[in-house]
This record gives C-alpha cells, sequence and structure tokens, in this order.
C-alpha cells in the first residue's frame, strides 16, 4: 500500500490501481458530518480524473460501517432550512451525492455491523459490496419522518422490488447479511476478519479488464443523468420534512438520549 493521505475522519490509502476510501469515525459509528462528505467528495472527484485509479473501495474503521447522517449537523442544519436559506449545490451532502451519481470507474464497498441511511443507500451505486456476517441495513427514513434519498426511491425498488422495499422503508427492521445477499444488496457474505481482503479482491479483480470497456458498461449500466434529477426530488422534499415535527422530535428524542 501506499500514498497514505489522511484527513482526519477520512483515511485514503492507495494499492496500485485501486483506491480505498476508508470512514475513520468508529467513536461515533462512523457517523457522516459535513468534512466527511466534503472528504469523500473531493476523494472520488480526483479518482475519477486520475488514470492511476481505476477502482475505488469504500470501507470503514471500527465494528460499524456507519450510523448514517450525523444527527447533530442535522439539527445545526435546521434554522437555514427554516429560512428557507440553503443552495442544495452548496450542501457537502449533495456534492457528495453528485460525485457518488457520476463516479464513472467501478465502485466497491465493504459494509460490516451497523449500517443505517446514507450508509446503506450509498451502497446502492456500488458495483460490488462484500459485507460481514455482522452486516445490519436499516433505512429508518419514515421512522424519522424523512424520506429516502440519495435515489433510493428508485434504486431500491429496481435492486429488491416495490414490495420488499416498501416493507423495509415502512417496518423498520435492520435487514441481515443472509437477506442482503438473498435480495441483491451484497456479492459475498464473510467473517468479519476476511472482509478488508474480500473486498480488496474483487477490486483488484477488476484491473485485469478494460477500463474503457469497465467505464461504458457501467454508464449502458446505469444512467447518472436519469438519475440525478430523482435525488434532486428527493433532496427537496428531505429538506422540507427535515423541520417537520416528527422529524424534530425524532432529532431531539435522539439527541438527548
Ligand atoms: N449522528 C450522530 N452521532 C451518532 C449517530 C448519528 N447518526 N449514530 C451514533 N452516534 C453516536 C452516539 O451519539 C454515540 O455517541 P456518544 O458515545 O458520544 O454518546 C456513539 O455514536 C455511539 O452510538 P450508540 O448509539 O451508543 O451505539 P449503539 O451501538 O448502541 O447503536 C446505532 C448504534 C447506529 C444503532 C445507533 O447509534 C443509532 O441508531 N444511531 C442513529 C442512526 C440514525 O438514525 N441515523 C440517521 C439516518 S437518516
Amino acid at each position: 500500500m501506499d500514498d497514505i493521505i489522511t484527513h482526519r475522519d477520512i483515511i485514503s490509502l492507495q494499492d496500485g490501481g485501486v483506491l480505498t476510501l476508508r470512514l475513520n469515525r468508529p467513536a461515533k459509528k462512523n457517523a457522516l458530518t459535513r468534512s466527511m462528505y466534503t472528504a469523500l467528495a473531493d476523494g472520488l472527484i480526483e479518482a475519477d480524473g486520475d488514470d492511476g485509479v481505476r477502482v475505488v473501495v469504500i470501507a470503514a474503521e471500527g465494528s460499524d460501517f456507519s450510523a448514517g447522517n450525523d444527527i447533530l449537523d442535522f439539527a445545526q442544519d435546521i434554522p437555514a432550512l427554516t429560512a428557507g436559506d440553503v443552495d442544495p449545490d452548496s450542501m457537502p451532502v449533495f456534492r457528495f451525492l453528485r460525485a457518488l451519481t457520476f463516479f464513472s470507474k467501478p465502485l466497491v464497498a465493504a459494509v460490516q455491523g451497523q449500517a443505517v441511511g446514507v450508509g446503506v443507500t450509498l451502497l446502492l451505486h456500488c458495483d460490488l459490496v462484500a459485507a460481514a456476517d455482522t452486516v445490519r441495513l436499516r433505512l429508518p427514513f419514515l421512522q424519522l419522518g424523512l424520506v429516502p434519498e440519495a435515489g433510493s426511491t428508485l434504486l431500491l425498488q429496481q435492486r429488491i422490488g416495490h414490495a420488499r422495499a416498501f416493507e423495509w422503508l415502512s417496518q423498520g427492521e435492520a435487514v441481515t447479511a443472509e437477506t442482503a445477499l438473498a435480495w441483491g444488496l451484497v456479492n459475498r457474505v464473510v467473517a468479519p476478519e476476511q472482509l478488508a481482503e474480500t473486498a480488496q479482491a474483487l477490486a483488484h479483480s477488476l484491473l485485469k479488464l478494460s477500463p474503457a470497456a469497465l467505464r461504458h458498461t457501467k454508464a449502458l449500466m446505469r444512467d447518472p443523468h436519469a438519475l440525478w434529477p430523482i435525488i434532486e426530488a428527493e433532496g427537496r422534499i428531505f429538506r422540507q420534512l427535515l423541520t417537520s415535527p416528527e422529524a424534530l422530535a425524532a432529532f431531539a428524542a435522539f439527541l438527548n438520549r
């Protein structure tokens, strides 16, 4: 491994043609802050323009992949949202979602333990996903008074069908590794100690293929220009609902635990 670049909460590590972006805030279950979204967006944008990077792996330190958006950040956004004073393009989360949606090279994820909210919906943008058998995927958007984001209103039902998608979203149950594999949400389930190696092997297997053929295949399988307007539409409703009484009560309950 070489080229270790360390942002406080995102470690970027290059091994040949494979760049790994590792969430590194395990004490907070890798909940994603604005600065983490910015570092992830920067990492993806740079990787897309760098011929030396052929595949990106998204992984996480600690026993859990990610608790989703940092709830304190949500709460701090509320005054500006209430005042209608937010330009979505200036929001780090939107910059990250755009970089993820338009990323033209293969994306691999390594996921373990708890993955919540955007910690799950980002996986729907990945081309290969390795999961530890400890994985528990949760989409609590409706329970928080919010709508699903990151294109998941389309990507989730495309992947697992409307019946499963709606039941998962509305009932709020965690999806286990076994179910995630059966539903086609992940490609491999392994013991936690084999997770990093499995994800890296999947990523390195892609280095044998033509970068141009991979890029074209990805673009033919998913058109980011068709997906982006859905993410924008979800974002408009999501921002409105962040100031709803249900969402405010859910955030207060979490922050005052
Ligand atoms: N935002 C901010 N901080 C978070 C967080 C989040 N989304 N999720 C966890 N944390 C923090 C906790 O406040 C706690 O901090 P503290 O040690 O300073 O008190 C620390 O991370 C550990 O979390 P804890 O809840 O004690 O761990 P757990 O193993 O009992 O539960 C989760 C893990 C992920 C199930 C639980 O933290 C959770 O449900 N988090 C909220 C998930 C969520 O609703 N995300 C938004 C989706 S849109």
